[in-house]
């Protein structure tokens, strides 16, 4: 059970995977200053260390682990970690991830395809294997899985990410349907580009696409802790879909709607992204 703090009230914990920069680092300050327990864990050592130290002078518990999540043991040892801090944990977010290789499918190497699909799926599907059977344990619990706008609208050259993306979009569907009864709830999380180190992470074979891609995320009018709260106001009112880019909410609506007039737009939209 939770903690209770001064005033009695149950003090609520989170655990985040790639929380040591960008959106994790965002979620993470958020759910603090709304008086959470923060756990994050990341591969970066330093960052983590640096935003641990940022969580810590909100004066909140705050944690730093090494878990990299293409490893089941790193996430059972977080979890094991979790419950001797803290006797278990209320909302895992599955964040990590990396930007993959963007090209054509007969350019990108099977090797970029395993690298992405183990860490931006197969990390989400470790993740919410080895957590629902702890909050299975509780009665309670929520998953927050960050996928991508990139997995439902699809763009050209980016076969690997886009279907990493879609895939957590699915387990995250799944798992709505399978873990309600429970008490386990479920938000996926569909952003378009913010601005994050996202593209140190970027591999590409089409030559100017990853400055491209850096410079839509710079200029992006959705920053990170936009993201970040949409996801805090929506896991507490338990919504299952975030959608924090306006532009991408509609086209997603179009694609349901009007396929057509979708196709049309994204043909536009994406000649300009991957003009050679
Ligand atoms: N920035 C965007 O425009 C954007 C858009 C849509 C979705 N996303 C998604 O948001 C999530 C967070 O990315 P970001 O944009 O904040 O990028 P980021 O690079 O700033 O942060 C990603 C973090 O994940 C960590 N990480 C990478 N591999 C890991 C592993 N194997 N184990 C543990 N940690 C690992 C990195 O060290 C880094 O701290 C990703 O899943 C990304 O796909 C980002």
């Amino acid at each position: 059970m939770p903690e209770c703090d001064m005033a009695g009230a149950k003090q609520k914990r989170i655990f985040i995977t790639g929380g040591a920069s960008g959106l994790g680092k965002a979620i993470a300050l958020n759910y603090a200053k709304q008086g959470y327990k923060v756990c994050i864990g990341d591969v970066n050592e330093e960052r983590g260390l640096s935003v641990l130290a940022e969580l810590s002078s909100l004066g909140i518990q705050a944690h730093y682990l090494h878990c990299d999540i293409t490893q089941l043991s790193d996430l059972e040892k977080a979890k094991q970690a979790l419950i001797d801090l803290w006797g278990g944990v209320d909302i895992v977010v599955n964040n990590a991830g990396v930007a993959g290789t963007a090209g054509s499918i007969e350019d990108v190497s099977m090797t970029d395809w395993d690298w992405v699909i183990n860490i931006n799926l197969l990390g989400v599907a470790r993740g919410c294997k080895v957590f629902t059977a702890l909050f299975k344990q509780q009665h309670s619990g929520y998953f927050i899985n960050i996928a991508s706008a990139a997995g439902l609208m699809n763009a050209p050259q980016m076969s690997s990410y886009n279907a990493s993306k879609a895939g957590v979009i699915s387990i995250s569907e799944t798992l709505k349907f399978e873990l309600e009864k429970y008490n386990i709830g479920v938000s996926v999380v569909c952003p378009a580009f913010f601005k994050t180190n996202l593209t140190e992470s970027m591999k590409s074979t089409v030559t100017g696409v990853t400055q491209r891609i850096t410079q839509v995320m710079e200029h992006s009018k959705v920053s990170a802790e936009d993201v970040a709260q949409d996801i805090y106001n929506c896991q507490q009112k338990g919504e299952f879909w975030v959608l924090s880019h306006k532009p991408e909410r509609k086209l997603w609506l179009l694609k349901r709607y009007l396929p057509f007039v979708f196709a049309r737009v994204m043909k536009k939209q994406m000649a300009k992204l991957f003009a050679s």
